[in-house]
């Protein structure tokens, strides 16, 4: 079986089962939008003011200007920074929200405080005093705290001096510490309002500024606390793909980002009295499965099945099983309740800033988190006798996997390699003993979504082949995740594709090659685990064998992400070109000037097996610069 648009079985025989039941999915509608608009796919498309829109025609004898006078290089750094404002707002709000919801547990909750000792961590990074005081009281202060980081009056934003020194005088020196989270978006905002700033440098510099609230900011706040709240991330076996749904049971998809909810769905799903109902209604169980970064949330704690990524969320509703669809924030697609009408699927939305017509919305409460998630499971439940037998079609695929490795379980992992030789445990001592060797020859960090202009999961999947082939340990986020464990890279059985040094690691301390880190904002835990080796060997980041890629983005929020890692050190390559082709003067700056500002930079390669390749190239130079 083969299929232009996805490398995923499941996944095709969904597309030709949607194609039966006149049901229209992404592809369809990609298919009807060529040829896409080139003035918007370089970035020349101006619309930021009335007197517009504008478009610069980069070919012909064209406008070269705008009505106001932008040239190229300011509508294109103008449009690429607002991307920057709209990922790092969505990252960095969930982390306020997350920060919100451990004040609540501090003050009386359905919430509460898993791991006190991470608490007790994070609370340094933001000066709280903990000596004395009850874990609530230390709970409260950091929440506080943390608050405050978002908009912050004075001084910096706390998390970044977390950075190692010479990453720290870099952020100094070039002026793009961030003063306050929410500030860099609102001035990102202003900058690029209407006749502000027309300088295309000075634009990329406040997209950076907020890049680095978002990566070291507001998304690292979301991960930490999200320890604090939901508990560490430790390795733990699940599987994954559409196949994970259940022909007997109420099948519900948490579907979007946050932890909040996901979790407290999981804790339901166990409710005595919602397991009666299930019963009653003739199911054998409930079901909650994963979709996108919410899905990457429970699976990492609790090893909640994976249902699939961002282009797999219209095919688990195809399967015709899916008795309710619960979604939060971010990735969903509006066509999801137009899918959910040609079956019985309920979508249920719950936050106030994301409401979907077609969709129930069951407003969430922290408050009543508890009674909240039981309402919404109990319209799953309710709804399973509303299957249309007919129409049910579940694939059978599914993989196992191992996933669930934060920082903190990766170094504990690594003791074991350590107590076999008597040396100290609790460091990433032996991750650098592996690379200094070339038992490892480096790192890569693989993230991102879905994009149709991509086969889907292709991307994501042949590069990490590659890496692993070289011996590249490879540490994943995100649809990534979902890609990996579908394509059987995260079972310990995938160490035979790895080159010797990889498999030996891989059998000695019993983890897969690709390490799932988590979701999206979870990419802050790769920025710590380079920062703690950076650290451990007195270099920067820029300095180590490691680079990253996003093979199929698509995301404002994967520019945010992409930015800040290449503005923290490392080397960057995109399956997907961002718009930014209209101005050379723009792309010379990501490509190439950027390097030698910030020792990372973009580059662009849409075959995943070239990607790898200058991925390799770039780890062996700087092995080479190292002298290892
Ligand atoms: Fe056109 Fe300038 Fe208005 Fe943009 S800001 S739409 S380039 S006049
Ligand atoms: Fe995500």
């Amino acid at each position: 079986m083969e299929d232009s648009r996805t490398i995923e079985t499941a996944t095709m025989k969904m597309i030709e089962k949607a194609k039966k039941d006149n049901v229209e999915t992404a592809w369809d509608r990609a298919e009807k939008m060529k040829p896409q608009c080139g003035f918007g796919e370089t970035g020349v498309c101006c619309r930021i003011c009335t007197m517009g829109p504008c478009r610069i025609d980069l070919v012909g004898d064209g406008p070269k200007r705008g009505v106001c006078g932008a040239d190229a290089d300011t509508i294109v750094a103008r449009n690429l920074i607002r991307m920057i404002a709209g990922g790092a707002a969505a990252h960095s709000d969930h982390g306020r929200d997350i920060s919100h919801t451990l004040l609540m547990a501090a003050e009386g909750s359905d919430y509460e405080v898993k791991e006190p000792e991470k608490l007790i961590a994070v609370a340094k990074v933001f000066g709280v005093e903990t000596e004395g005081k009850d874990i609530k009281e230390i709970a409260k202060e950091t929440a506080i705290k943390a608050l405050e980081d978002f908009g912050r009056y004075e001084g910096l934003t706390l998390y970044p001096y977390t950075a190692n020194e010479k990453r720290k005088k870099i952020w100094e020196k070039n002026d793009v510490w961030p003063r306050s989270i929410d500030r860099e978006i609102v001035q990102i905002m202003h900058q690029t309002h209407m006749g502000v700033d027309a300088d295309y440098v000075n634009l990329i510099q406040q997209g950076v500024r907020a890049s680095i609230g978002d990566g070291w900011g507001g998304s690292m706040i979301a991960t930490e606390l999200s320890d604090v709240l939901f508990g560490l991330p430790k390795p733990i076996e699940t599987e994954a793909n559409l196949g994970v749904l259940e022909k007997n049971m109420v099948n519900i998809v948490a579907h979007g980002h946050e932890p909040t909810l996901s979790d407290m769905i999981v804790q339901a799903s166990q409710d005595n009295e919602l397991l009666e109902r299930a019963k009653a209604v003739g199911a054998e169980g409930i079901n909650v499965v994963g979709m996108c970064c919410t899905g990457n949330e429970i699976v990492m704690r609790h090893g909640t099945r994976m249902a699939g990524n961002f282009l797999q969320q219209e095919a688990a509703i195809v399967t015709g099983a899916v008795d309710a669809m619960i979604v939060d924030v971010q990735c969903i697609m509006p066509s999801v309740t137009q899918v959910a009408s040609c079956y019985h699927t309920k979508v249920i939305s719950t936050s106030p800033k994301a409401k979907i017509p077609g969709a129930i919305h069951i407003q969430f409460d922290e408050k009543h988190a508890y009674e909240i998630a039981k309402k919404i499971i109990l319209e799953g439940v309710e709804n399973f006798k509303n299957r249309i037998p007919e129409k049910v079609h579940i694939p059978e695929e599914k993989s196992q996997a191992i996933v669930g490795f934060s920082v903190e379980s990766i170094i504990k992992g690594l003791d074991k390699v350590v107590i076999a030789s008597a040396q100290p445990t609790g460091t990433v001592k032996p991750l650098v003993d592996c690379i200094v060797s070339g038992v490892l020859r480096g790192a890569a960090g693989v993230v991102g979504c879905n994009n149709h202009k991509v086969q889907h999961n292709y991307g994501h999947v042949e590069l990490i082949k590659d890496l692993i082939k070289h011996d590249v340990i490879v540490v994943v986020t995100g649809c990534t995740a979902y890609a990996c464990a579908e394509a059987g890279l995260m079972k310990p059985e995938a160490k035979e594709l790895c080159g010797p040094g990889l498999k030996t690691v891989c059998e000695l301390v019993g983890i897969p090659p690709v390490l799932h880190m988590g979701s999206c904002v979870d990419c802050s835990r790769i920025l710590i685990l380079l920062n703690e080796v950076a650290k451990y060997l007195n270099l920067d980041i820029s300095d180590l064998p490691a680079a990253g890629a996003a093979p199929e983005w698509m995301s404002e929020k994967a520019v945010s992400i992409g930015t800040y890692f290449v503005t923290s050190g490392v080397y960057t390559v995109l399956g997907v070109c961002p718009p930014v082709l209209g101005s050379k003067n723009v792309t010379k700056l990501l490509t190439e000037d950027v390097e030698g500002i910030y020792g990372g930079k973009f580059a662009v390669e849409p075959d995943p097996h070239k990607a790898a390749q200058l991925m390799i190239d770039h780890i062996e130079a700087k092995r080479k610069a190292l002298g290892i």
